[in-house]
């Protein structure tokens, strides 16, 4: 095959998707395919049709390009091209319709709403521990999580790195205490579980990608029930919002609680392919090797 690798682009996960898309590029190369790889620009129309691919492997990852607007602009041009269509990633690109689409159906998310980032200086949105969250960014950008005695959103002090001064809206959820885990879905199967255990901290931007900060206990140990919830519910999802390729459910579940206190958080439909991202672990736990799993997301769009 002759494929368009398209990575980079200007979002704040620009340098997360470079590392995806080199090592993408890479694989298929190793696997004998020829490779073009687009930095995205605001001509990636013009490169993608002087380059004729026979499939672009979307490693974009952030806006644009994991909510739809790159899709929309290859759907219109006739390419094909991995991971989800337009109307998917406008949903999972966006966390609060993402619930709108997913709890009706019964799938477990925590509640929560918008509201404007000036409103945090006034005061609190629910009580705390709350955490506020860009809708539509991914790798952790702007969280913050709020705790009895720290001062965001307070009145009594503003912490000038607060997420509101770069985002005109937030998303308010309660805080859920305990463990992160994860699930990929590959194709229509739930890989496994994994655990992230941060050294310190949540587990932030650079808890994701700095190799050394982060345990990542695959597969979990933790319940079996919970360990099939997860899988059960991270298929579900994918096959609500009509995910196609591959696609990564994230989770924080209460271990109080049982399974009461599992909660999704969101739906990745353009998963990481890092030297430390999830699913090529899991898939490498389950004997499928990085190369292979780049080469089925791409048998996955081309059937
Ligand atoms: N947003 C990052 C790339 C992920 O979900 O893996
Ligand atoms: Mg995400």
């Amino acid at each position: 095959w002759h494929v368009a690798v398209l990575m980079g682009g200007w979002s704040a996960e620009r340098p997360v998707s470079l590392s995806s898309g080199e090592g993408v590029a890479k694989a298929l190369e190793s696997r004998g395919h020829r490779v073009t790889r687009i930095d995205m620009d605001r001509d990636v129309a013009l490169r993608l049709s002087e380059t004729r691919p026979d499939v672009v492997f979307n490693a974009l990852h952030g806006v644009p390009g994991e909510d739809g607007t790159v899709q929309g602009m290859m759907d219109l041009m006739g390419f094909t091209y991995t991971h989800s269509g337009l109307a998917t990633s406008v949903i999972a690109i966006d966390k609060q319709l993402t619930k709108q689409a997913l709890v009706p159906h019964g799938i477990p998310m925590p509640g929560g709403h918008i509201v404007p980032s000036e409103s945090l200086f006034e005061g609190d949105p629910l009580p705390r521990p709350y955490v506020v969250k860009p809708v539509n960014e991914g790798s952790s950008v702007g969280v913050a999580i709020v705790t009895e005695g720290g001062n965001y959103g307070s009145p009594i002090g503003r912490d000038v790195e607060g997420p509101w001064l770069h985002f005109e809206e937030l998303l308010a959820e309660p805080y859920i205490r305990g463990r992160e885990l994860t699930t990929a879905v590959l194709g229509d199967e739930a890989l496994l579980v994994t655990e992230l255990r941060p050294k310190s901290g949540f587990y932030d931007f650079d808890a994701k990608y700095t190799d050394g900060m982060t345990e990542h206990v695959c597969p979990a140990d933790i319940p079996p029930e919970i360990g099939e919830a997860c899988k059960a519910i991270a298929l579900r999802a994918h096959q609500l919002l009509g995910c196609k390729g591959a696609s990564r459910s994230d989770f924080r579940w209460d271990d109080e609680q049982g399974i009461e206190g599992l909660f999704l958080l969101e739906v990745n439909t353009q998963p990481g392919m890092t030297p430390l991202s999830l699913v090529p672990e899991q898939a490498a736990r389950l004997g499928i090797d990085y190369a292979e799993l780049v080469e089925r997301i791409v048998e996955d769009a081309l059937n």
